[in-house]
């Protein structure tokens, strides 16, 4: 039996590993995680990560050829194919500080291979890496000079939160970059035998390393790109009286563009976006091509420009002030279907109107009250000006509920601001939210899930973004 060992039991490394030992019956999969409590969590009945159908893959396949552990060293000797799935968040201190890529986890684990194998190995990089680190990680394997041979490969994921297993069952493109030596291609075949189990040959890719890496900065620099120009398009909708799901849908008809990937929202979140493009800005800049750096930085600053748009809009609206008056938040996760918050507009927007002093009743279907408080009380390095955001006030950090119900949540509230697009908040009984408000009732829309029109009938002032302005907020313009 070849077996596999994947270090990293997050939200990539749990679901992949899960998928290719369903799908590869005679491999032997083994996760393994230094956090021992996500790898007793993946042992369990409760799932560290929220993820549709991943439940059922793990059940069918724990146990039998899958397996989680905290053993790693051993795991790691054992195994013929690795595939290195660490986090790799920004840097929030030092050379390249609120840009790069911090690879202090993928470094400890690549000296970790190198300490503890004795036999040749495949070594997978899963993870989103800056271009070039496969020359790195080549280096640090290979100063051991104890004879072991390495083959590195790119094999860099494009799952997404929410449907990630759906898009490792049927991925639109499998990619691998390896050597372009004949061990290299070989390692490169190996791991195209495994994908063949279940993905049609033509959709399996292959490239040079350097292209592989970069290929997957790329695509979620693309698609976040996208986000921004329809939110960039959104701000003009609301000036001019288009409307902004109109105007995607008009321009999504034409093949060139396409239909996908053009909701305006609250601002795009998640773990990745914000920090791959950073990542790639840090490496244009290295590179000396501050012109296609500054390019790139701009699709963050649109974002971050979304976010305190809508925040302000809030707070203009509501004359002004919101000290004192209760916010009703619907969504703290950062899309829907996911209980992951990392990056979530929704921490950005909370954030703010507690700092207005604010008091708010969050309700999500999935976060848990832990995870909202401790996200409420971390400051983040503001990526542009490289200093941290000002602290919460622990005064600040009272003014939270956390509800499990959002009649609870809207329940007096002066406003309901919809931050995540949940299928359960389009059928909402918006009457009986409204009923229970104070007036005026602000209705305001992050992710254009409610009909403004119904909502103004029922008789809440509505924001939704891009779409054109209630007659009460043409007189409060918003500055962001
Ligand atoms: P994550 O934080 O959920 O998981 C990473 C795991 O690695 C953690 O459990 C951590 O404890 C573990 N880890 C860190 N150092 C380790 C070590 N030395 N030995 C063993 N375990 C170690 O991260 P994630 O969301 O799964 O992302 C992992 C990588 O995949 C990142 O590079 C990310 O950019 C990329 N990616 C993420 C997604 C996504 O949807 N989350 C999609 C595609 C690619
Ligand atoms: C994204 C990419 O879609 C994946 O291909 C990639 O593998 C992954 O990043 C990664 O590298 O981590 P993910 O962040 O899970 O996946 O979710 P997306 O569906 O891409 O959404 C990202 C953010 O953009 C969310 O906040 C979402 O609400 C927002 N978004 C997305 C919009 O505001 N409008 C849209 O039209 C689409």
């Amino acid at each position: 039996m070849v077996k596999i060992c994947c270090i990293g039991a997050g939200y990539v490394g749990g679901p992949t590993m899960a998928v290719i030992a369903l799908k590869c019956p005679e491999l032997e999969v083994v996760v393994v995680d230094i956090c021992a409590s996500r790898i007793d969590a993946w042992n369990s009945d409760k799932l560290p990560i929220y993820e549709p159908s991943l439940d059922d893959v793990v059940k069918a396949c724990r146990g039998r050829n899958l397996f989680f552990s905290t053993d790693i060293e051993k795991h790691v000797a054992d195994a013929e194919i690795l595939f290195l799935s660490v986090n790799t968040p920004t840097k929030t201190s030092g050379l390249g500080a609120g840009k790069a890529a911090d690879l202090t986890f993928w470094e400890k684990a690549a000296r970790m291979i190198a300490d503890v194998s004795n036999s040749d190995k495949i070594v997978v990089e899963k993870s989103t890496v800056p271009v070039k680190t496969a020359e790195a990680i080549e280096k640090i394997l290979n100063h051991n000079n104890n004879g072991v041979k390495y083959q590195v490969l790119s094999n860099p994921e494009f799952l997404s939160e929410g449907t990630a297993i759906e898009d490792l069952l049927y991925p639109e493109r499998v990619l691998i970059g390896g050597r372009e030596t004949p061990e290299g291609q070989k390692a490169v075949q190996t791991l195209k035998d495994i994908y063949a189990r279940w993905v049609p040959d033509d959709l399996i890719i292959t490239t040079n390393l350097w292209s592989a890496e970069l290929s997957k900065l790329a695509s979620n620099a693309f698609q976040a790109q996208r986000v921004s120009s329809i939110n960039a398009m959104s701000a003009l909708c609301e000036a001019t009286g288009a409307s902004v799901s109109e105007v995607a849908y008009a321009i999504g008809m034409d093949s060139r563009i396409g239909p996908k990937f053009l909701n305006s929202s609250v601002g795009f979140g998640g773990s990745c976006f914000q920090k791959d493009i950073l990542n790639l800005v840090y490496i244009c800049e290295c590179n000396s091509l501050p012109d296609v750096a500054n390019y790139w930085k701009q699709v963050i600053r649109i974002n971050d420009y979304q976010k305190r748009r809508f925040l302000n809009r809030v707070i203009s609206s509501m004359f002004n002030t919101v000290s004192g008056k209760r916010i009703a938040i619907l969504g703290f996760a950062f899309k829907k279907d996911t209980a992951d918050t990392r990056e979530s507009a929704s921490i950005f927007v909370s954030q703010g109107l507690l700092r207005e002093k604010a008091i708010i009743s969050i309700y999500d279907p999935k976060v848990t009250e832990d995870q909202i408080q401790y996200d409420l009380a971390t400051n983040k390095l503001d990526w542009d000006n490289q200093v941290p955001q000002q602290p919460m006030s622990p005064t600040a950090r009272k003014q939270v509920t956390v509800m499990w119900d959002p009649y609870e949540a809207t329940k007096g509230a002066h406003a309901v601001c919809i931050l995540t697009e949940w299928d359960e908040f389009k059928d909402l009984d918006y009457k009986k939210i409204y009923d229970g408000m104070q007036k005026p009732a602000f209705m305001f829309d992050g992710r254009n899930m409610v009909d403004p029109v119904k909502l103004r009938e029922i008789g809440f002032i509505v924001y939704s973004i891009g779409r054109p302005l209630d007659p009460w907020l043409l007189d409060m313009p918003a500055v962001a």
